[in-house]
């Protein structure tokens, strides 16, 4: 369903991605691992067609997303569901326009029926009630759900969750977790993740890829990880100061 072959992206002198080759199988929840800065968030952009590669290519359902004119990439955009980094809800917009936003944008629905949407969306991710307050008037958890109520509004085909726990406490990071596994059960579809939480990774992915020095070290299932015995992986996923990789 995405197949991602030889990517590479620069900024300047710093050469994020290196030949990234990965797929990612229609209806799998695959989870990118890496540390800060490896380029996770870059390589997600690619897929989304919000970045585009230097060379190399990412094609989704054939399609190569770098070849597509405007109309084009819109099509593609339309499968995607997206849950950003620290959710980036709109501070000025209620939770029910944050999750109803690109119901607004793309399609011709009544206020009222985007608003009955919403509330669907948000009782999905375990929300009641709180269609009419303000991002600021929420925890950093309902945030996050507002955000993947957001990410799935239009029916998305696709969801990339961008660091889903990052800035949760541990139970609230669990119940996220615990709420991705769920709502793949209710709603199917596909899914990359990209976190440098294990314990996330472990529960939500059935096949997790490691990033380093801008490719892709290894892909396994959960028991394939941590099992595994290249020493980056290990040392990555053992928390350890001792091994190849150094800290920044
Ligand atoms: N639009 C951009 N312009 C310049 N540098 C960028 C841009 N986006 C990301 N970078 C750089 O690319 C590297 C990888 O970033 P990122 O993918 O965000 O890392 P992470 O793995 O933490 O998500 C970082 O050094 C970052 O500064
Ligand atoms: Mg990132």
């Amino acid at each position: 369903m995405i197949e991602i072959t030889n990517l590479h992206k620069s900024f300047g002198d710093s050469q994020v991605l290196r030949g990234v080759d990965l797929t990612v199988h229609q209806g799998e929840s695959l989870t990118v691992i890496g540390g800060s800065g490896s380029g996770k968030s870059v390589l997600l952009k690619h897929i989304i067609g919000l970045l585009f590669p230097d060379m190399g290519q990412v094609s989704i359902d054939g399609k190569v997303v770098n070849r597509l004119d405007e109309a084009g990439l819109n099509e593609i955009r339309k499968k995607f569901g997206m849950l950003f980094q620290g959710a980036a809800l709109f501070d000025s917009l209620t939770v029910w326009e944050n999750v109803g936003f690109a119901l607004a944008q793309h399609t011709k629905l009544s206020a009222k029926e985007i608003r009955e949407l919403a509330t669907q969306k948000l009782a999905l991710v375990g929300l009641k009630g709180i269609e009419d307050k303000m991002p600021a008037d929420l925890s950093g958890g309902m945030k996050k759900r507002v955000g993947l109520a957001r990410a799935i509004a239009m029916d998305p085909a696709i969801i990339l969750y961008d660091e889903p726990t990052t800035g949760l406490d541990p139970i609230s990071a669990d119940a996220i977790n615990d709420l991705i596994v769920d709502l793949r059960k209710k709603l199917g579809g596909t899914s990359v993740s990209i976190t440098h939480d294990m314990q996330s990774a472990y529960k939500i992915s059935d096949r997790i890829a490691m990033l380093y020095k801008g490719q892709i070290q290894e892909t396994g299932t959960p028991d394939e990880i941590k099992g595994t015995s290249n020493p980056i992986v290990r040392q990555f996923i053992t928390g350890s100061a001792v091994g190849p990789i150094t800290a920044e």
